[in-house]
């Protein structure tokens, strides 16, 4: 099938390609010109395991191409996928100014019947406005084509986007009527391995599915976030009871683990535009709003360990720290819970060298070059001098490190653990002070 796609971001490079994977002709339109160059030499804007070789050989086979040529696009897709960025306006709501961009963009250039594809992240209504859009363009154009606007959610994870778009759980697809509903069948029918992954439903509830999982994801975090704070004050231990309720399967062990706060382009701005939304209907959404109080507070969990732990004198002090993305796998630092611990940090007067697998120069384009940043090449570099070590991501190669090396390079013995990477009692044992989430007082 003919596919095209808006937006070579995250999501709808990732799809383009998976799609051209299954076989379909896949053209991807965006306006950002380097990109689109860059793309057509195999260089990928993002990190993302495995993709970087599929998006090479479906381009060299003629499955998967790149332009910054809006009316070629249109030209070529049956179904045309918007998958443009929808950021938080000043108030938290999505913005849909992109989303409706290409709406209008695809009215002005089509001529014959397409099938309109939001793939983005929308609030509940968008479907009608990029409905209401081209109906408008196509009647001030005169021009009588027939077009469907469906909603068919993302649910990818980064780090695992590829394996996520390949196999997914569900594939939720919100129409108006019928008529869409076959082609999207056949679109989608090469991931139907076992049984059928396909949700047809109406498009508000496309749209609010969306939103209502990853909100559902983000509620079960900042809970487990909260247990560990009653199991620090309690003298429980929150691995203990992860343990015991995650074995209930109507609980599930899956998006329980506490740590320092969710991070992200999707749990904080999704949980916030459902809150906008939910207010602009008159409807305080009590859970909501305490989801992300929850996770603020969380996020100064680590910064108020540390300075309570050197009784408030961080001037002059250097930190080692591990981990600056917001998970493993990724370069992302959107919402990372690492940067409310660097501003912190640096707010009283401490230095901060940093090690992270991936997210080094996302770091560097952030917060440019500084005094109180240095970015070194390994974690036991990060270690040298400092007085302490803190640990942000949960990398592999963080899990088993060289303790030794660690006591004889850190000035204190100190680990303030952000993701519950080991044992307290092992920790202990071998002389460290270990501060972690939840994990007794
Ligand atoms: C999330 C969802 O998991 C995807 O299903 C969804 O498609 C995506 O948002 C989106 O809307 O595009 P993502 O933001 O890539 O995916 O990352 P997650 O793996 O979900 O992690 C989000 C945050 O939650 C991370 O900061 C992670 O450290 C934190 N987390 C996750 C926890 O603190 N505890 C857990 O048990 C799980």
């Amino acid at each position: 099938m003919r596919v095209t796609v808006f937006g070579i971001g995250y999501v709808g490079l990732v799809q383009a390609a998976v799609l051209a994977e299954v076989g379909h002709d896949v053209v991807c339109v965006d306006v950002d010109e380097k990109k689109v160059e860059n793309l057509k030499k195999g260089i990928i804007p993002i990190y993302e395991p495995g993709l970087t070789p599929l998006v090479e050989a479906h381009f060299k086979a003629g499955r998967l191409n790149f332009t910054t040529d809006a009316a070629l696009g249109v030209e070529h897709g049956e179904v045309q996928f918007i998958a443009v960025g929808t950021p938080p306006d000043e108030d938290g709501s999505a913005d849909l100014k992109y989303v409706l961009a290409v709406a209008s963009t695809i009215a002005k250039h089509m001529e014959s019947p397409k099938v309109i594809i939001d793939k983005s992240t929308v609030p509940v209504g968008t479907a009608d406005k990029v409905k209401q859009k081209i109906a408008d363009i196509l009647a001030e154009r005169g021009a009588a084509i027939e077009f469907d606007v469906v909603s068919n959610p993302e649910f990818l994870k980064e780090g695992a986007a590829v394996n996520d778009c390949m196999r997914p759980d569900r594939i939720i697809i919100g129409t108006y009527d019928e008529r869409p509903q076959d082609l999207m069948r056949e679109l989608y029918a090469p991931f139907n391995r076992n049984h059928d992954k396909v949700i047809f439903m109406d498009v508000r509830s496309a749209e609010l599915t969306k939103y209502a999982a990853n909100c559902m994801l983000a509620t079960k975090i900042s809970f487990m976030n909260e247990m560990a704070n009653l199991a620090e004050i309690l003298g429980a231990d929150i691995e203990a009871v992860r343990r015991g309720i995650g074995s209930d399967p109507r609980i599930g062990y899956h998006f329980i683990y506490p740590g320092c706060g969710y991070g992200g382009s999707c749990f904080p701005k999704d949980v916030q535009a459902l809150i906008r939304t939910s207010e602009q209907h008159d409807y305080q959404p009590a859970i909501l709003q305490a989801v992300e109080a929850v996770n603020d507070r969380q996020k100064t969990k680590l910064p108020t360990l540390v300075d309570r732990h050197f009784n408030g004198q961080l001037a002059g002090k250097t930190f080692a720290l591990w981990g600056l993305s917001f998970k493993p796998n990724t370069d992302d630092m959107r919402e990372a819970p690492s940067r409310v611990l660097l501003e912190a940090l640096w707010e009283k007067g401490a230095k901060v060298q940093a090690f992270d697998p991936e997210a080094m120069e996302e770091t560097q384009r952030i917060y440019g070059v500084r005094d109180d940043l240095s970015l070194v090449g390994t974690k036991e570099a990060a270690l040298k001098g400092a007085d302490a070590l803190i640990i942000c991501t949960e990398w592999q190669q963080f899990k088993a490190p060289d303790f030794d090396l660690i006591k004889q390079q850190l000035g204190e013995a100190v680990i303030f653990d952000g993701r519950n990477l080991f044992e307290p009692s092992r920790m202990t044992r071998k002389g460290f002070t270990y501060y972690a989430i939840g994990r007794g007082a």
